[in-house]
């Protein structure tokens, strides 16, 4: 960064933005393997919390992907960047008052680490979506698993690029077992208990 850069403060702050809009601004940050459901998960708590009136907004990496960060693969120099780009764009929706979901891979604790850091204190809930790399195997909803097996991906999470696991994530999915509609349920209760939530949840309705 150049020195001569000197940070301007203006009048209308965070929490203006976020008492407009009635709610508390966080970052909630899906990490897992591929195929583990982070997405999913993210999109359905996203809906949910719309429809109740909170102003989301959803970064997914499959479609960051296509502009932000179009100029980056799946070294790990690249997966840092990529993080880190996302991590200053979930800072500002924050920062903007916004309910922030993010839904990558992250598969670096020192880039999870950071993107706590850059946030106000308690800002910042790590949801680890925790599903064992044979039953991601095994949905392979793209066939990404199969061709890294074949060798026609390189440096595949799970395969042969590392994924380094939540240490003490604010909230952990057993992603084998929960249905979406569960893990959604633990996330809704989770927010609540953190004050997130104005009105308490009811918990959605789960089918046998
Ligand atoms: S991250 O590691 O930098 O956080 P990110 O979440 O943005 O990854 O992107 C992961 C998505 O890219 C996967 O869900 C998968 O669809 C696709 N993908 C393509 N190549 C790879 C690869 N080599 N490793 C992991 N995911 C890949």
């Amino acid at each position: 960064m150049s020195n001569n850069i000197i940070w301007h403060s203006h009048p209308v702050d965070q929490q203006t933005r976020a008492s407009q809009k009635s709610q508390k601004p966080l970052v909630i940050w899906f990490t897992g393997l591929s195929a583990s459901g982070k997405s999913t998960i993210a999109g359905a708590l996203e809906q949910i919390l719309s429809h109740q009136g909170y102003h989301t907004y959803l970064l997914d990496g499959d479609n960051v992907r296509h502009g932000l960060c179009s100029d980056l693969g799946f070294s790990d120099q690249d997966r840092k960047e990529n993080i880190r780009r996302v991590s200053e764009v979930a800072k500002l929706a924050a920062d903007a008052g916004l309910i922030t979901l993010t839904a990558f891979i992250s598969p670096f604790r020192a880039d999870r680490r950071i993107a706590r850091e850059i946030l106000p204190e308690g800002q910042f809930v790590e949801v680890f979506v925790d599903a064992p790399l044979d039953v991601c195997k095994q949905r392979d909803p793209k066939g990404f698993y199969a061709r890294a097996e074949r060798g026609e991906i390189k440096q595949f999470t799970g395969i042969d690029s590392p994924y380094e696991k939540p240490e003490s994530p604010e909230v952990r999915i057993d992603a084998n077992r929960l249905s979406v509609t569960e893990a959604v349920n633990q996330l809704l209760a989770y927010l609540d208990q953190s004050g997130v939530l104005k009105a308490g949840y009811q918990p959605l309705a789960v089918s046998a």
